[in-house]
């Protein structure tokens, strides 16, 4: 989470003050996506996360959720030689799904994942671009275990380190790039 990466991708992620609204300072992480040494070095460093020690590839799968963490997750999946699997909000996965719903400070999230996603023992590498709160990726988790799966570990582009996302998501290896 430090060195000349982390420095990177604070130079290329953008603060949108205000966006999608009033209060809220939106990590955009376009910029970034738009230089390709520093894409491909995020991109690799995620991965790695799915690796042994050794170098050797220790996940089945990488799951992804929607929307930005698919452009990082996709990538990391062929990065890996695994498949992608993603995780999308409600009603927009078109084959018999699995949903969990958690709590956002004002209303309720619901993420669904196909019940065939993932087979029984697969070992997956989750990826997204920010934890925050970390009630997506504690979901995403959920979704995993649910479908027979075991989470080998939780990697992310950033973490913002003011809110309490690292103990949301509990015991799991959990791989930071940046941390604002
Ligand atoms: C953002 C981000 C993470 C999540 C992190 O997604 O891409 O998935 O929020 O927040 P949390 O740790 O508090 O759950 P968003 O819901 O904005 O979806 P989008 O990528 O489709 O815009």
């Amino acid at each position: 989470a430090t060195g000349a990466l982390s420095a990177e991708i604070d130079r290329l992620v953008r603060d949108v003050e205000g966006f999608p609204k009033a209060g809220v300072t939106f990590k955009d992480i376009t910029p970034l996506l738009d230089d390709h040494a520093a894409f491909t070095a995020v991109v690799q460093a995620l991965a790695d996360a799915g690796r042994d020690a050794e170098g050797r590839v220790v996940v089945d799968k990488v799951v992804g959720m929607e929307a930005r963490g698919f452009i990082l997750a996709a990538p990391v999946a062929l990065a890996l030689g695994v498949g992608f699997v993603p995780v999308r909000k409600p009603g927009k996965l078109p084959h018999e799904t699995r949903s969990v719903s958690y709590e956002l400070e004002y209303g309720q999230e619901t993420l669904e994942m196909h019940l065939d996603a993932l087979d029984e023992g697969d070992r997956v590498l989750v990826v997204d671009d920010v934890l925050a709160t970390g009630g997506t990726a504690a979901a995403t988790v959920s979704l995993v275990e649910q479908g027979g799966g075991t989470v080998a570990g939780l990697a992310v582009l950033m973490e913002l380190g003011f809110l309490p996302g690292r103990e949301t998501v509990g015991a799991l290896p959990l791989t930071v790039l940046h941390t604002v």
